[in-house]
């Protein structure tokens, strides 16, 4: 594997992959790799002939400088796994590197970019889509692989795609949620949990299942109000938002026969960390 620094090195890469007629599969993480990040590794590596992984704790993305400077990073970890799943490259830059000028684009992402995710912490998706599309220009690939933990971000991610473009027809693809055994969602964040909050966050899967599964007799607010005081009951959770969205448009729905694909999304504070979920109805 070719540990790769800057952006130009990353540029000729990819062209001489590109001119062999080689596709390129890419998956874009912020490091701290768990296996939830080699699912996407492991899907890109079946669907293509080359696969690079980045690794960058973006800054322009975190609204909250203490979310960014507790961040983990865990470089020579991340850079042995990736190796072992059979990653051709892993580009890892500086922030110089992949901002030598600060990034003033500001992205029409409209409302999908508005809710949830979006209100809470404001500029966040904006800075996803600075680098994002920074690093769709630097590797061209052919599919680009995202995880549904962060649904919202996949539907902003197309939106992007959409401004800029398309990026030479880049498909991008997105891979169903890693769990632990015990139905946590697999985040980098999980390590700063501590264990009595490792033993209560699995409540926010089993509480999802158990708003998926009530009848839908119930209005989508009342299956909400159901499932925040579920959360809220286990000490130490406390829910910052559930809504009930379409799954295409991002937008909250009042009534089932809105979408042909509700989706719940969740964040919940377990103590200090910031978890988010989702589920299908
Ligand atoms: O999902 C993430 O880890 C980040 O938002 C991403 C897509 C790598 C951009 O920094």
């Amino acid at each position: 594997m070719k540990v790769i620094r800057t952006v130009n090195e990353l540029k000729d890469w990819s062209a001489e992959s590109r001119a062999q007629g080689l596709s390129i599969g890419f998956v874009p993480t912020m490091g701290a790799l768990h296996a939830g990040h080699m699912s996407l590794v492991t899907r890109a590596r079946e669907e293509n002939d080359r696969v690079a992984v980045s690794v960058f704790v973006n800054p322009t993305q975190f609204n909250n400088p203490t979310d960014l400077a507790t961040y983990p990073r865990t470089e020579e970890a991340d850079l042995k796994l990736l190796e072992d799943a059979g990653v051709d490259v892993a580009f890892v830059p500086s922030v110089e590197e992949m901002y030598p000028e600060p990034d003033t684009r500001v992205f029409d992402l409209g409302p999908v970019a508005e809710v949830m995710e979006g209100a809470m912490r404001p500029g966040h998706f904006n800075g996803v889509a600075q680098v994002v599309s920074r690093l769709f220009e630097m590797v061209s690939p052919t599919r680009a692989y995202f995880g549904e933990k962060d649904f919202q971000q996949i539907a902003v991610i197309r939106r992007m795609v959409q401004l800029e473009g398309g990026f030479n027809g880049l498909e991008i693809v997105d891979v169903p949620i890693k769990r632990e055994d015990d139905g946590l969602a697999m985040s980098s964040r999980n390590v700063r949990l501590t264990p009595e909050m490792r033993m209560a966050a699995p409540a926010i899967h089993r509480a999802l299942i158990n708003a998926a599964a009530q009848p839908r007799t119930l209005s989508p607010a009342e299956v909400i109000d159901l499932t925040v005081k579920e959360i809220n009951s286990v000490p130490g959770l406390e829910t910052e938002y559930f809504q009930i969205v379409d799954g295409h448009s991002c937008q909250p729905i009042a009534r089932w026969e809105e979408s042909d694909m509700p989706v719940g999304c969740i964040t919940v504070y377990a103590g200090d960390v910031r978890l988010i979920d989702n589920v299908k109805f």
